[in-house]
This record gives structure tokens, C-alpha cells and sequence, in this order.
């Protein structure tokens, strides 16, 4: 019985582990293979991790479905990819939803097994230099949602079977070279068209007028529909009255004065352009300029991007994205700091990072782009990875990973006074322990000699796991923000800086302590008109225990030796004096023993509040040795 027992179970135990196993290195091998043929034949400048023995679901721009067993998206914007696209190979990805290789400098005609990709939802192929006939038979699409061909050399008609895409929403063909009329398409899903600057002629297609003049601009699309619906001066009612021909020609001189009003600025728009700037040696193919405001934004950019090279990615990185996907995504503000804006990006459509755009701020190339190849080449579980990072000199960006639970200081102070999650002692533990590993793992970089300069709560997320995990390190010591820093951050600054571009190890050993008391008391550094650092000191002489800790705290049972012990620490880390803070790796053991202390609660063989009253007279013991900074307040 007992063997059989044993029997099954082993059974059991090895079913589980080869499906786990089964699940983790599983892939979609004939993919993967379509995958290798495509690349072998197309030169790239960024280097991409394709390497035939890993996994290729973990590649650069690739994404695959849940169960690993086919390729969904490939994304690879901008990685330099020239040539044609060799048949046979992406056309195998049969899977596929998403395809956007946009800004390359893919040549030759439109791959004609792109049309075989039935499952596809987005293609992108803008900015590239695509020539010839779009596929005549686009019936194949009918899942597609978003068609842009934009910016390429396509010298073709528009195929009628467009009409048959019936899911499209949005169709961007604009800045291309497309011939003759435009076909007589209804796509009631369709919500964005632009077909401006190309050679299309004839005239405009009743189904069609619903869209803006603004997206046929740039054709000879003939004359009673090209002139561009102004919103009319009347209602329509009365325009329709058959007694109004003088209104009619007032309205044609309203016209006719617009038309010569748009046409002087744009011709004010163009001297601007060409006096501004230096043209763009790839603009050849598109000589005319009819362009809003927003186009000229972007093209500088792009000029800029060339002149002062690409975005640096970093080892490991799975994303691809451009410069322009970073400042266009930047909808949400996540935080304004000391040295600019953090924003959350979604990228085409999964994808989420996090973008750091330095502003007024001073920085030299060379410092900065040292710093970067450090930070970026650090992986650790307890740093906050950095993906990519971008200079010029108008732009400084550095893209992080996303995490969606927030910073620390959100966590810990958002929302105080609503009904919000309180963060309870177990989570705060580990974001303590999290952030010690990770701050000790900087301090052993650089020979070293790697100080993060700038340790504050909202520079700390939480993990995977929910430990702590760092983020933004280093910036501090070589960036002069142009703007003095705010009374939050002189909170968490060691006693000795005067300038935070000296700071050193005990620096931040000192900003930890700060975070620590930050955590168990649940107040900013400098909030609430208190110097936080002098208050607990304060408190902790006068022995008014019940009032140090943060009251979502006090209702968890048995901790309060923990927390006392971590009060401590923070304490002691937070000594005015620096030879007098311990070391990181130090704090790291410190921090890991209260919590090997937690199991031991666990069993409850600790009543704790018979343990807690020694360990805080040890406390006073510390202050009277006068070993923390300032007044009480
Ligand atoms: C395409 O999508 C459909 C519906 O989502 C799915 O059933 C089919 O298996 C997909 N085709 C491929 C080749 O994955
Ligand atoms: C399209 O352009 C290619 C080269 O750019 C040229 O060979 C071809 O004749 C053109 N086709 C049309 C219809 O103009
Ligand atoms: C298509 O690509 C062009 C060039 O990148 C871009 O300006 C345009 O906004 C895109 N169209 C849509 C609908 O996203
Ligand atoms: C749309 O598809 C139908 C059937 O698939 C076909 O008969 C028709 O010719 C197509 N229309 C166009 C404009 O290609
Ligand atoms: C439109 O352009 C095509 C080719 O460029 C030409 O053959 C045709 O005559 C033009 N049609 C009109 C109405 O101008
Ligand atoms: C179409 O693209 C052109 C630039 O290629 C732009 O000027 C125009 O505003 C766009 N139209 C629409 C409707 O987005
Ligand atoms: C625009 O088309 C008309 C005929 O529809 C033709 O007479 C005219 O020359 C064309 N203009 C250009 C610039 O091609």
C-alpha cells in the first residue's frame, strides 16, 4: 500500500516537473526557424540577441503566444535592417498579429507573402523604402486593424480590394508615391485616412468625404472636392434656400480669402522650414511641403536622431522602439522629480516602460553615457533594470522597466485618509531587505566605488516579488539640476553634503535610515513642518513609544520587537556622524536577522511585549550617547 503510495506520488512529482519543464522550454521551433532565415539575409546595424541556441521567445522584438507555441508579434523598429525582405520567411509565421519593422531601410517591392499573415491585426512598415504595386489582393486581411505604409516609395495604384479589410480602423498611405484615382472604398470600421502627398488624381470618392482635407493634401485630386471643406459661415439650412445666390458668392469670396489666407502660411511656413533647418538628405523622394505644425515638430528629431546616434539598448533587453515611440507615448506623468519627468510609455501595444526625460538640468555626454554602460550593464534583482537610454543634445532619456504597483513613496503615503490598502508590516519588511541587497550590490560596482546619490521613497518599487527594488542610481553624481531642490529630497540628504555630486557610501547608507524611519513611521522626511531624523530621536528619548510608529502598523499583532529592531537600525544608520554608520553589506545581515527574528515570532514563543520594553531603553542608550544629529522639535 505504502509503496504503491510512493509509487504515485513519484508518478505525480514527475508529471508536474516535465510539464513545468515542458512549459519553460518550450518553443515554436518551425518559427524560430522562419525567424533565423529572415535575419541571416538581413543586414542590421543594432545587434539583436537572435542566437539559435536560446530561446527565441525571449529575443529581441519578439513575442510569443501563452503556451509558447507560436511567434504573435515581431517588432523591430528602427534596428537598422536593410534589403529586401527575402520570401519565404515571414510569411511562415503564420501566427502572427502584430508586424512592425517601421524606420528601417527595407528596399524592394511590397513582400508579396505578407498577405498570407491572415491573423494579422498591425502592420508597420512606415519609413522605409519600399517601392512598386501594393499586393492587388488584400482580402486575406481580415483581421487587420491598423495599415500603415507610410512614408516609403510605393508606386502603385491603391487596390480596390482595400474595401474588402472590413476590420481597418486606421489606413495611413500618406508620403508615398501612388498613382491614379483613388477606388470607391467604404470601410465603416474606418476611423483614421491619410493618403496626403502622393500622385493620386481624379476625384474624390463620395464614401471618402467624411475624412479631413487634411488627408488628401499633396495630390491633384480634382478641384470641387480639393478645396478644403471650410466649416461654413451659414447653416446649412440656409444655404440650401434657392433665393441666396448673393450669399452664395459672399461665401465664395469667404473662400477664395481663406484659400489665400492658408496658402500665405504656408508659404510663411516653408521660409521658416528652409531658413531653420538643413534638409534632410533622405527627403529627396517627397519635395513637397504642405505640413502642419505637428510634421515640422517631428522632423528636426528625426535629423537629430541621425546626427547624434541611436538609442543604446542594453544586454537582455527584449524591446525594440525608436526615439519617436518614447516621445509620443509619454501621455502619462508618473512623477516630476529633482532632474525632470518620469513618464509611463506604452509602446505600440504591449509593452509598458518607464521613461526618464532629464530636464533643466546639466550633464556632459561623456559622464553621462559612462554612467549608463555601468547602471545598464548592473543586473540584479533589488536594481531596477535600466533597458536603454538616449543623449543629445536637446534629449536625455533612459528608459527603465514598468512597475505597475508604483513607487514606495505612493505606496506608503497615497492616498492617507481615504480608504486606501494599508501597507502592512510583512511588505514593508521586504521592501526593506530588497532595497538594503540592492543598494549594497551598487556599492561592491565600480571597483567599488558606485554611489547611488539619490535614496528617497519614491526612487524604490517593489520586485516581481514584492522586495525592494532600486531605481535611478547614480544620476545624482554627475547631473546639476539648473533649479534648487526641493525641501522632500533635503530630507533624505546626510548631515556632510553640501554638494550631492561628492556623495559617498556612508551618504546613502545614511538616505536608507532615512527610508527606514520613513517606513515605520509612515511620515516624509521633511513633511509636516518635522525634520523626521530629530523627531524620532526626540521621541525615542522622551520614551513615547506609541507615537514613532505609523498607526496602520499598530494593528498587526506581535511585531513590534521587529519594528523596534528596525528602528534601531534605521537610527543608526541615520547617525549624524558618518565613520559612524555601519557599512551597506552590514546593514544587509542587520536587516535579514530581524527577520529571521519573524519566524521565530511566528511560533509565538516570544510574547513580544515583554521583549520590546529592553530593546527600546536600549534606544535611549543610543541617544544619550548622543550619537543622532539635532534638536527636538
Ligand atoms: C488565427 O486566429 C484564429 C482565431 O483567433 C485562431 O483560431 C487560429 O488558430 C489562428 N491561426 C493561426 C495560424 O494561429
Ligand atoms: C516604380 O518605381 C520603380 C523604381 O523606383 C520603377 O522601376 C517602376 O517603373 C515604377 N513604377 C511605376 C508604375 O511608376
Ligand atoms: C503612420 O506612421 C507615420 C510615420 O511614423 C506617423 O506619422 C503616423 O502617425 C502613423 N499613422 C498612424 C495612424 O499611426
Ligand atoms: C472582396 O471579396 C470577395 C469575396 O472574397 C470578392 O468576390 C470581391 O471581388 C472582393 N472585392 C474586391 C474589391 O476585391
Ligand atoms: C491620373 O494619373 C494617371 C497616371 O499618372 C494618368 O494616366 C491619368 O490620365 C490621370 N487621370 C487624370 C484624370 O488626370
Ligand atoms: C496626413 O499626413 C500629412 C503628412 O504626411 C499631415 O500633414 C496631415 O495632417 C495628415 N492628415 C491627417 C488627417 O492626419
Ligand atoms: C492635375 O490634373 C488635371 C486634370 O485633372 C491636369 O490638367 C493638371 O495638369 C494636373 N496637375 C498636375 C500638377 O499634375
Amino acid at each position: 500500500m505504502g509503496k504503491l503510495g510512493v509509487t504515485f506520488t513519484a508518478i505525480l512529482l514527475f508529471g508536474m516537473i516535465s510539464c513545468i519543464l515542458d512549459h519553460v522550454y518550450a518553443e515554436p521551433l518551425e518559427d524560430k526557424q522562419a525567424l533565423l532565415d529572415f535575419l541571416l539575409r538581413m543586414p542590421h546595424s543594432r545587434l539583436l540577441n537572435w542566437a539559435p541556441n536560446t530561446q527565441c521567445c525571449s529575443w529581441i522584438g519578439i513575442t510569443c503566444n501563452a503556451d509558447r507555441t507560436r511567434v504573435v508579434a515581431l517588432r523591430l523598429p528602427g534596428v537598422g535592417l536593410s534589403g529586401s525582405i527575402p520570401s519565404n520567411t515571414l510569411g511562415r509565421l503564420s501566427a502572427l498579429q502584430t508586424l512592425s519593422l517601421r524606420k528601417n531601410r527595407i528596399s524592394g517591392p511590397f513582400p508579396s507573402d505578407f498577405t498570407k499573415l491572415g491573423n494579422l491585426t498591425s502592420l508597420y512598415l512606415q519609413y522605409n523604402k519600399l517601392h512598386g504595386a501594393l499586393p492587388l489582393d488584400l482580402s486575406v486581411w481580415q483581421n487587420l486593424v491598423v495599415l500603415n505604409l507610410s512614408n516609403n516609395e510605393f508606386n502603385g495604384t491603391i487596390p480596390p480590394s482595400i474595401s474588402n479589410v472590413t476590420h481597418l480602423t486606421t489606413l495611413d498611405l500618406s508620403s508615398n508615391s501612388l498613382l491614379g484615382q483613388i477606388p470607391n472604398f467604404n470601410l465603416p470600421n474606418l476611423q483614421f485616412l491619410n493618403l496626403s502627398n502622393n500622385h493620386l488624381n481624379g476625384t474624390l470618392p463620395h464614401s471618402l468625404l467624411r475624412y479631413p482635407s487634411s488627408a488628401f493634401f499633396g495630390n491633384n485630386i480634382s478641384s470641387e472636392v480639393s478645396i478644403p471643406p471650410l466649416p461654413s459661415p451659414l447653416p446649412p439650412s440656409s444655404q440650401s434656400h434657392s433665393s441666396n445666390r448673393f450669399s452664395e458668392s459672399a461665401l465664395l469670396g469667404i473662400v477664395l480669402s481663406s484659400c489665400a489666407i492658408g496658402f500665405m502660411m504656408i508659404a510663411l511656413l516653408m521660409l521658416f522650414c528652409c531658413s531653420n533647418k538643413e534638409r534632410d538628405r533622405n527627403d529627396g523622394l517627397k519635395p513637397r511641403k504642405g505640413k502642419t505644425t505637428k510634421k515640422k515638430k517631428r522632423v528636426p528629431t528625426e535629423t537629430q536622431e541621425e546626427r547624434d546616434g541611436r538609442i543604446t539598448f542594453f544586454e537582455g533587453s527584449t524591446l525594440a522602439f525608436d526615439l519617436e515611440d518614447l516621445l509620443r507615448a509619454s501621455a502619462e506623468v508618473l512623477g516630476k522629480g529633482t532632474f525632470g519627468t518620469t513618464y509611463k510609455a506604452a509602446l505600440e501595444d504591449s509593452t509598458t516602460v518607464v521613461v526618464k526625460r532629464l530636464k533643466e538640468v546639466s550633464v556632459g555626454k561623456r559622464d553621462f553615457e559612462q554612467l549608463m554602460e555601468v547602471v545598464g550593464n548592473l543586473r540584479h534583482e533589488n536594481v531596477a533594470a535600466l533597458r536603454a537610454y538616449y543623449y543629445s543634445k536637446e534629449e536625455k532619456l533612459m528608459v527603465y522597466d514598468y512597475f505597475s504597483r508604483g513607487s514606495l513613496s505612493t505606496l506608503l503615503h497615497g492616498k492617507r485618509g481615504q480608504n486606501r490598502a494599508p501597507l502592512d508590516w510583512e511588505t514593508r519588511l521586504k521592501i526593506v531587505i530588497g532595497a538594503a541587497r540592492g543598494i549594497a550590490h551598487i556599492h561592491t560596482q565600480n571597483g567599488g566605488k558606485l554611489v547611488h546619490g539619490n535614496i528617497k521613497s519614491s526612487n524604490i518599487f517593489l520586485n516581481s516579488e514584492n522586495y525592494g527594488c532600486v531605481s535611478d542610481l547614480g544620476l545624482a553624481t554627475i547631473v546639476t539640476p539648473l533649479a534648487p531642490p526641493i525641501q522632500r529630497i533635503i530630507g533624505y540628504r546626510a548631515p556632510e553634503v553640501s554638494d550631492p555630486r561628492k556623495a559617498t557610501q556612508a551618504c546613502d547608507v545614511y538616505s536608507f535610515g532615512v527610508l527606514v524611519l520613513e517606513l515605520l513611521t509612515g511620515k516624509t522626511p521633511l513633511g509636516e513642518g518635522i525634520h523626521l531624523v530629530r523627531w524620532v530621536n526626540s521621541v525615542v528619548r522622551e520614551e513615547w513609544t506609541a507615537e514613532v510608529f505609523d498607526v496602520e502598523l499598530l494593528r498587526h499583532p506581535n511585531i513590534e520587537e521587529e519594528m523596534v529592531t528596525m528602528l534601531q537600525l534605521g537610527m543608526t544608520c541615520a547617525d549624524r556622524v558618518p565613520d559612524r554608520r555601519p557599512k551597506m553589506s552590514d546593514v544587509v545581515q542587520m536587516v535579514e536577522d530581524i527577520r529571521r527574528g519573524d519566524s521565530r515570532i511566528g511560533t509565538g514563543t516570544y510574547p513580544s511585549s515583554e521583549v520590546s520594553t529592553p530593546t527600546l531603553a536600549s534606544l535611549s542608550h543610543l541617544v544619550e550617547v548622543g550619537s543622532v544629529s539635532g534638536t527636538p522639535q
